[in-house]
C-alpha cells in the first residue's frame, strides 16, 4: 500500500468531514500519505480520477432522496476508475435514512474497478435544517469513524488484489426508486424547480454562493439569478455570510416540517465490514 486517498462530494462539508477523518486514520495506521480529492466542484469534476492496485480510497456521497445525488452518480460512474483499488464506500445521511445509497455507491464503485472490503453510512446535520441530527458528527461519532477506517486499512495492508464484500452485505438496492418526499400533510411534496431566494437587502455582492454551487449555477453577477439546475444542496444557504439566501417554496417548507416532525429519533450508523 502506497497511498490513502479520500475522495468526495460534500456541499455542505460533513461528507468532507466523515471521509476526510476516515482516510488520515488510515494513512497514520498504514504510514502511508494521505491524498485528499474534492469533487464538490464543477471543474473538479470535469476530469478523471485514476487509482492503482497500492491505494485505498475512502469515496464518499450524501444521501440525497435515498440514494447517491442524481446528477453527481454519474461522475462517480464515469470519471472515477478503481484499476484494482480498494475502496470504502462511505455516505453520510440527515437522519431519516440512507435507504438505497450506500448500496448504489457500492455497486457503482465494484462496476468502475474496485474491490470495496468495507462500507459506511453515518448519521449527519441534515442540510435542510440544524433541528435534525444537529452537531453531528459528533467527535465521539468521528473517532468511532476512524476506528473502523483503521480495521479497514489493515485488512489493506499490502497490495491487491483486496478483499471485497459480498454484494448482499450492504443493505438495500441500488437500482431502487427514490425516495418521494412527503409534506406535513402526508402526500408527496413537489419542490422540485424550487431556487433558493434572495433578500437583496443582506447580500453583500461578495460571490461566496456563486463560488460554492456544486452545479455552478448561480449567477456571478446577479446572485439571485440561477443559470441552471439547483440541487437543493443548501452550500449557498448555510455559506452565505450575510444570511441572505434561503428557500421559500412552500411544499419544501412542508417537507422539511415533516421530516422535523417525524425523524427526531437519533439515527444509527451502519458499519459493513
Ligand atoms: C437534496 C437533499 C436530499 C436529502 N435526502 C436525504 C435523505 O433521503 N435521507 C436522509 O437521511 N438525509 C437526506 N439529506 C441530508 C444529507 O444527506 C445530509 O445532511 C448530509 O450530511 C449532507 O452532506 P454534506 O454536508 O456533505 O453536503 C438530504 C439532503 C439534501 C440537500
Amino acid at each position: 500500500m502506497k497511498k490513502v486517498c479520500s475522495l468526495y462530494f460534500s456541499p455542505c462539508g460533513n461528507v468532507e468531514k466523515v471521509v476526510r477523518a476516515m482516510a488520515e486514520a488510515a494513512s497514520a495506521r498504514l504510514g502511508v500519505p494521505a491524498e485528499h480529492l474534492d469533487a464538490t466542484l464543477p471543474e473538479a469534476r470535469r476530469r478523471e480520477y485514476a487509482f492503482g492496485p497500492e491505494q485505498l480510497v475512502f469515496v464518499g456521497a450524501p444521501v440525497y432522496a435515498g440514494r447517491v445525488p442524481n446528477k453527481i452518480a454519474p461522475f462517480f460512474r464515469e470519471a472515477v476508475r478503481g484499476g484494482g483499488a480498494a475502496a470504502v464506500a462511505v455516505v453520510c445521511f440527515g437522519n431519516r435514512s440512507f435507504d438505497n445509497a450506500l448500496a448504489e455507491l457500492f455497486d457503482i464503485l465494484t462496476a468502475g474497478g474496485f474491490a470495496v472490503p468495507a462500507a459506511a453510512a453515518v448519521p449527519t446535520e441534515h442540510s435542510f435544517t440544524n433541528a435534525l441530527a444537529p452537531g453531528r458528527p459528533t467527535a465521539a461519532e468521528l473517532a468511532a469513524a476512524s476506528a473502523f477506517a483503521v480495521r479497514a486499512a489493515e485488512r489493506c495492508a499490502g497490495a491487491g488484489p483486496f478483499p471485497s464484500l459480498e454484494p448482499g452485505r450492504v443493505p438495500g438496492d441500488g437500482s431502487a426508486p427514490y425516495y418521494t418526499p412527503l409534506g406535513a400533510d402526508g402526500r408527496p411534496a413537489m419542490f422540485l424547480k424550487a431556487v433558493p431566494a434572495v433578500d437583496r437587502d443582506r447580500c453583500l455582492r461578495c460571490g461566496t454562493c456563486a463560488a460554492v454551487c456544486p452545479m455552478g449555477s448561480v449567477d456571478r453577477a446577479d446572485p439571485a439569478k440561477m443559470n441552471g439546475v439547483c440541487i437543493k444542496c443548501h452550500a449557498c444557504v448555510q455559506k452565505c455570510p450575510a444570511g441572505a439566501r434561503s428557500f421559500t417554496d412552500p411544499a419544501f417548507l412542508s417537507h422539511r416540517a415533516m421530516l422535523i416532525d417525524h425523524y427526531q429519533r437519533p439515527a444509527q450508523a451502519a458499519y459493513i465490514e
